[in-house]
């Protein structure tokens, strides 16, 4: 029966390296945490199917390297992925900042439809908090017309990380037939490659 096949959906994680973005995956993932964590080389690749609001999908997620030399490569990762999520960590105010230049690379060079949810992540650190929940939700609030999905994390803690994709597949655009999938896709590359050119 088609309509259980899983949606495939592409999710792309970006942010400073340290923020965290391999440890929500590996807790979304495998339910698990370590304290000590190696730093990504590259990217490494994770799936997971959940089971949203009934309907069956498998996150095909794509974990980049958060250190500077590996910016280069986030393009290969994000290009065709339904949804990014972008990480920065509470108690790192550097972190943030770094965030806001992965959001404008988005939506400069990232797919045209992408759905961005920002997480604010480490929140059992609060006591070492540099940036407020407010400022960053209201920055949130500023990137679409209804808003990025906004949401504080806790990989350690286990606090909304599964949450965190079950709202993010909420916000996905609804599926279109596979014919004009492909055909808005064709249409759009051919687009692009015409404006670019000239
Ligand atoms: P790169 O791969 O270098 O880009 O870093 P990353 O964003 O993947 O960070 P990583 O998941 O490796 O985590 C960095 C450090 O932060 C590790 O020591 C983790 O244990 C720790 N860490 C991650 N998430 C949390 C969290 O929610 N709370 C706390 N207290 N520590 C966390
Ligand atoms: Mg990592």
């Amino acid at each position: 029966n088609m309509a259980d096949e899983p949606r495939e959906v592409k999710v792309v994680l970006l942010g400073d390296t340290g923020v965290g973005k391999s440890s929500l995956v590996l807790r979304f993932v495998t339910n698990s945490f370590k304290s000590y964590s190696e730093s990504t080389i590259g990217a490494s690749f994770m799936s997971k199917l959940i089971t949203v609001d009934g309907k069956p999908i498998k996150f095909q997620i794509w974990d980049t390297a958060g250190q500077e030399k590996y910016h280069s490569l986030a393009p290969m990762y994000y290009r065709g992925a339904a949804a990014a999520i972008v990480v920065y960590d509470i108690t790192r105010k550097s972190s943030f900042q770094t965030l806001q230049n992965w959001v404008k690379e988005l939506k400069q060079l990232g797919p045209e439809d992408i759905v961005i949810a920002i997480a604010a992540n480490k929140s059992d650190l609060g006591d070492q908090r540099e940036v407020e929940s407010v400022a960053a939700s209201e920055y949130a609030m500023t990137l679409d017309r209804r808003g990025a999905l906004f949401v504080e994390t806790s990989a350690k803690e286990d606090t909304n990380v599964s949450q965190l994709f079950a709202d993010l597949s909420r916000r996905l655009p609804a599926v279109k037939k596979r014919g004009s999938v492909r055909k808005t896709t064709s249409l759009q590359s051919t687009q692009k490659n015409e404006s670019k050119c000239c």
